[in-house]
């Protein structure tokens, strides 16, 4: 099972960023992490072999990626996987039939569609809350509650979870608290601090920054919930093959800086649009017109580059989609070019639409993922979009 280099732990974040999980190769010292395209290794005899047996199992590749992430967000072992769905039905398999789980109402689209299109069928069960209101979680938990499972802030609609009442009520119900922690990223929230027994990101987002592989991973602390998540990692296998894991462990060397451009440029653009059309329009936990942006500052050091603007009809959003230029009409969010999608029709397509209408994800509503360039040609090219709004 991986787990971090205890010495990582000491180092600030950037220089975990660049170096944690990761050690000169010893055959010729390379400085960067080998990709180690195998399959299998040799044995030295029967039972004997250099502690790499089979690469569903193990990879260093994968394995240097594990560690990283694993010291960034505060953790003890990683575990990496084929997408940020592969590693959300690897965790779920934690439970068995009969288990409730606490799910906030207003997750990715693909999560709810994991939950009630294949896992129910599996005799798992699942209520939604909305988890802004701990009070909401807390009434929802059963005698039967394994887990409290939150986005913060949550896709679309930035929605703030607070982390510390989370885990409380999670504890009192002796369940786990499972965090998806993709748009925020460590470098501005580490739910483990909080108590979170589990972490999890879609890596094909801001970890890996670059918008040229999927993937996902899950950190834990406790080492008995490693250790069944180790086997389920390898028992199942939807392990992050070594080339992936390679590209996100590039990836995150530079996720400090990255952040840190994303958010600049987030609340930039945030402060122009809430002039622009009304500050009620636009959702960004960084504005202090946001509902819980104390909270928000509380718990997040920094809120990145994502930031949904409701235009109310469609039509005003797919004009706006249709005529951005820089901004690219994309599924998808978190790397360092901007993206810009209609959450109903795309990344939440699949959620029924009288939860849609619940949440508040109307046709109107448009998505920004704000890259790292520079932000008076994303304002720009956002102006010419908006012309004739
Ligand atoms: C918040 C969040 N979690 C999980 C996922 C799923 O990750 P993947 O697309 O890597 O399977 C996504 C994908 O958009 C996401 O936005």
């Amino acid at each position: 099972m991986t787990r971090v280099f205890d010495e990582d732990l000491d180092a600030g974040f950037a220089t975990r960023a660049i170096h944690a999980g990761q050690r000169p190769e010893p055959l010729a010292g390379a400085i960067m992490t080998p990709l180690y395209l195998t399959s299998t290794y040799v044995q030295d005899g029967l039972g004997k072999n250099k502690g790499y047996e089979y690469a569903r199992g193990k990879n260093p590749t994968r394995e240097a990626l594990e560690r990283n992430v694993a010291a960034l967000e505060g953790g003890r072992h990683g575990f990496a996987f084929a997408s940020g769905m592969g590693c959300l039905d690897s965790i779920m398999k934690l439970f068995r039939s009969g288990d409730h789980i606490v799910c906030g109402e207003n997750v990715y689209g693909g999560t709810s569609r994991l939950f009630d299109r294949i896992l129910v069928n599996l005799g798992l069960r699942f209520t939604y809350v909305d988890t802004r209101y701990p009070d909401r979680v807390a009434d929802a938990m059963t005698p039967d509650t394994k887990a409290i499972l939150v986005e913060t802030p949550t896709n679309p609609m930035m929605w703030i979870a607070d982390l510390a009442a989370m885990k409380a009520i999670a504890a009192q119900g002796n369940a786990l608290l499972i965090v998806d922690n993709t748009f925020a990223t460590p470098y501005f929230q580490q739910p483990i601090a909080y108590g979170a027994d589990i972490v999890y990101h879609s890596t094909t987002k801001y970890l890996n920054g670059h918008s040229d592989m999927i993937g996902g991973i899950a950190v834990v602390t406790d080492d008995s919930l490693a250790e069944r998540l180790q086997f389920i990692h390898n028992a199942a296998g939807a392990v992050a093959g070594p080339f992936d894991s390679w590209l996100a462990l590039r990836g995150t060397k530079t996720l400090h800086l990255r952040m840190r451009q994303h958010d600049v440029n987030g609340r930039q653009i945030a402060a122009w649009l809430a002039k622009r059309f009304g500050e009620e329009r636009i959702i960004y936990p960084g504005l202090p017109s946001h509902p819980q942006h104390e909270l928000a500052c509380r718990q997040m050091k920094g809120f990145g580059g994502m930031i949904s603007v409701d235009l109310g009809t469609r039509e005003r959003a797919a004009r706006v989609l249709e005529r951005v230029k820089v901004f690219a009409l994309a599924e998808s969010l978190g790397g360092v070019e901007s993206l810009i999608s209609l959450p109903a029709m795309m990344t939440h397509a699949s959620v029924p639409p009288e939860r849609r209408a619940r949440i508040g994800i109307g046709e109107g509503l448009i998505r920004l993922s704000c890259g790292v360039e520079d932000p008076e040609d994303l304002m720009a090219d956002l102006e010419q979009a908006f012309d004739g709004l």
